[in-house]
């Protein structure tokens, strides 16, 4: 927000936008919504749309476009091979990234293929701040491991740490002693931390990991998809970086990293992805795979039109106004939860709300999944659908135990420029009501459990009759209320 005081006193985010198109929704009764989420094997992935009140999945492909994006949209060049529209595309990532080299894939983790199958060989090792879900897989599917070096304080719930996404140099230098750089793919850092809660590194961070990575002779790749969010923060939160425009910003992340890549369904506001170097070898490397798993080297699998879209979106993102509504509402929304008690994770980060599962819900033991049954709670009261992050999301050990997630996150995820203040406030409400009755809610365990990635399809069922139990309390407070 640009300095606007409210004479009330009162501090809210104020929108530099209007909305020019709405979509309707709907909300279904809780007796309805008890059995959609029935049906859905209480993860929420599986609920569809016209059962959904507030979408707070995730920010990926879902959020408002801007006016000028659309317009866009109408003069892309749909040819399969040289279309005007990659050049355009080409031209901005050039201009903002200041790298030679574009390469389009169809969204975030077709990047993560590529690269992993590339420089991931069996045995080799990937650090990273953090991992994301996808990421991992990829890593491990092509015989690597993940390494994950966040500080101390990345995993502390409540915290004033601006930077929990920082790497901790200290261990990366540890790791590079002892495992010597050969047996290391490259060093990937996440910006604006998607698992630990939207958590931006800093700007001074990422120069030190450069320093180190040059040091020991390895790659720096970052995975730019949380970019909006992680420059707003360091725009607002690094000292050093006050005077420098996002632009500036933008440039030096950039300078600081021999490989970009990012999925353009967070980043640019449209659906997409894509990669960016100055290092021809790379270049030529990845470049051989484009049209074998993505798409001529001119479309890379994404439709013209969203090329057109993701342009113009990088350029907004350059935008102090267009990149902060994300963040002030999460820290509206944050603050109304602190003032509550209810456990989220704090200081506020970008892509959403995390709320703490463990801390809500301290008697389901994470063998039953407290994340995924907030999750579920959390729909089955408001028709509000956030995701697990937590234990769901990880993967079995080999021997079959669980892993153990370190954090147990429902996350509610708010995609830029969609909601509304009295909407963000229906959800506060809807949470606060379910802390005061939080003893009803019981685990779950799973009646499906698919091998590799079992977040996106895994059914469960709840260990005792908890959701009826809900419904009855819930109608016994709310009446008829919706
Ligand atoms: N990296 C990060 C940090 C992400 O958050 C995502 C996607 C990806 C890579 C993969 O990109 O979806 O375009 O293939 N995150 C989404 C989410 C799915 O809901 O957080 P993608």
């Amino acid at each position: 927000m640009p300095n606007v005081k409210f004479y009330s006193g009162e501090t809210i985010p104020l929108e530099m936008h209007k909305a020019m198109i709405v979509q309707k929704l709907n909300l279904i009764p809780i007796e309805d919504r008890l059995e959609s989420i029935r049906d859905a094997g209480n993860n929420t992935f599986l609920l569809k749309n016209r059962n959904v009140f507030i979408d707070s999945l995730t920010d990926s492909g879902v959020n408002a476009m801007s006016d000028r994006q659309l317009a866009a949209m109408m003069v892309a060049d749909d040819s399969y091979a040289g279309s005007e529209t990659f050049y355009r595309m080409e031209s901005k990532i050039q201009e903002l990234f200041n790298k030679e080299y574009f390469l389009p894939a169809h969204q975030g983790r077709a990047c993560e293929n590529i690269l992993s199958q590339l420089y991931v060989n069996e045995g080799q090792i990937v650090p990273m701040n953090y991992h994301f879900t996808t990421t991992k897989a990829h890593v491990v599917l092509n015989g690597g491991i993940v390494e994950e070096l966040y500080t101390d304080d990345a995993l502390q719930v409540e915290s004033d740490v601006p930077f929990k996404g920082n790497m901790d140099i200290d261990k990366l230098r540890a790791l590079i002693t002892e495992q010597g750089a050969d047996k290391i793919a490259f060093v990937r850092i996440e910006t604006g931390t998607n698992l630990i809660g939207g958590q931006p590194h800093s700007l001074e961070n990422l120069r030190q990991v450069r320093q180190v990575c040059s040091e020991a002779g390895l790659k720096l790749v970052l995975d730019a998809s949380l970019l909006a969010d992680n420059l707003h923060f360091i725009k607002t939160r690094e000292e050093a970086c006050r005077n420098m425009s996002i632009r500036e910003i933008t440039r030096e992340i950039s300078d600081l990293c021999d490989i970009i890549y990012f999925s353009a369904r967070k980043l640019g506001c449209a659906r997409g992805g894509g990669i960016c170097t100055n290092d021809k070898e790379v270049y030529l490397q990845i470049r051989d795979l484009i049209p074998l798993l993505e798409g001529f080297l001119t479309y890379g699998g994404m439709s013209v039109r969203e090329m057109e879209a993701i342009t113009v979106g990088l350029e907004e993102t350059m935008d102090e106004d267009m990149i902060n509504q994300g963040p002030q509402f999460i820290e509206y929304m944050v603050s109304e939860l602190e003032k509550r008690d209810i456990p989220v994770i704090t200081p506020a980060g970008g892509l959403g709300c995390h709320v703490d599962a463990m801390g809500f819900l301290p008697h389901v033991p994470q063998t039953q999944y407290p994340a995924a049954a907030l999750a579920s709670a959390l729909y089955l009261v408001s028709g509000v659908r956030g995701m697990e992050r937590g234990t769901v999301s990880e993967q079995r050990k080999e021997n079959g135990d669980e892993t153990l997630a370190n954090l147990e996150l429902l996350r509610l995820a708010l995609p830029r420029r969609v909601f509304t203040m009295s909407q963000i406030k229906y959800t506060v409400d809807r949470l606060t009501w379910l802390w005061e009755n939080r003893k009803l809610v019981g685990g779950l365990n799973f009646t499906e459990e698919p091998k590799i990635l079992r977040f996106f399809f895994g059914k469960m069922t709840p260990v005792s009759d908890w959701q009826e139990r809900l419904v009855e309390q819930f109608k016994k407070d709310l009446g008829d209320s919706l």
